[in-house]
């Protein structure tokens, strides 16, 4: 068979099954993965006991995520585009399901005390434009992924407990007008 067509074969069958199969696993989040990022969550928050999450991020009752306290919803999505945490007392870790939320723009869960390292996975969220964390008790080297954010506008890190130098990568975020890394 000339050589051709055999290249016009191939890369029919890469059009027909390999193309729609990489598009698929691309759009195959949905509600329910944010359901399942923010129940994750839940579970990573060990105390109080008795926290404001524990009756209300619930799935026994009919209601959305987009109900859920402290979950802001987009209006052309519908799925989770803020998360506001602040000030809850809230101890426990950040669960790498967290980095499926990607439709996610603001991440505010400052003064609680979260501790540990921000979970790697959050650089999969290429909406994120806010990101407030102050006043926790995170450890270990700020990120070097703060870097990865194409729209990070705001970057709040101050009164944690990391260490280590400021990323470089810090450099190329072209959105970046507040910064604030004291007290660590
Ligand atoms: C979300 O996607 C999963 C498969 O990835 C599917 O089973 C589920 O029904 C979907 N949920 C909604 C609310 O569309
Ligand atoms: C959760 O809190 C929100 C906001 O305060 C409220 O509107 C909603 O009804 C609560 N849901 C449950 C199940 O308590
Ligand atoms: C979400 O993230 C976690 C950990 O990064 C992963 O194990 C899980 O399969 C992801 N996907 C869904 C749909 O929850
Ligand atoms: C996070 O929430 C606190 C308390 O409501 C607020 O003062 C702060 O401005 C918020 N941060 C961002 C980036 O919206
Ligand atoms: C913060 O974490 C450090 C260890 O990383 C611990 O020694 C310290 O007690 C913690 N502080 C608070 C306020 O939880
Ligand atoms: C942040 O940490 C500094 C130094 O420990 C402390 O003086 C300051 O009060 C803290 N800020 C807040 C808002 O607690």
């Amino acid at each position: 068979m000339d050589r051709t067509i055999l290249f016009h074969i191939f890369a029919a069958i890469l059009f027909l099954y390999i193309f729609p199969i990489t598009c698929l696993s691309k759009t195959s989040t949905n509600i329910t993965t944010d359901q399942s990022a923010l129940l994750a969550l839940k579970s990573s928050i060990t105390l109080p006991l008795d926290h404001i999450l524990v009756n209300n991020w619930t799935t026994t009752t009919p209601t959305s995520v987009c109900d859920w306290v402290g979950v802001t919803c987009g209006k052309l999505h519908r799925r989770v585009a803020a998360l506001d945490l602040p000030n809850m007392g809230l101890i426990g870790t950040i669960p790498p399901h967290l980095g499926n939320l990607s439709f996610l723009v603001r991440l505010n869960i400052t003064n609680n005390g979260f501790y540990g390292d921000l979970s790697e996975e959050l650089a999969n969220i290429r909406r994120l434009q806010y990101i407030d964390v102050k006043l926790n008790n995170f450890s270990g080297q700020i990120p070097q992924w703060f870097g990865v954010f194409p729209k990070l506008v705001h970057l709040n890190v101050a009164n944690n407990s990391f260490s280590s130098f400021v990323p470089r990568d810090l450099g190329n975020l072209q959105s970046l007008k507040v910064l604030k890394m004291q007290f660590n």
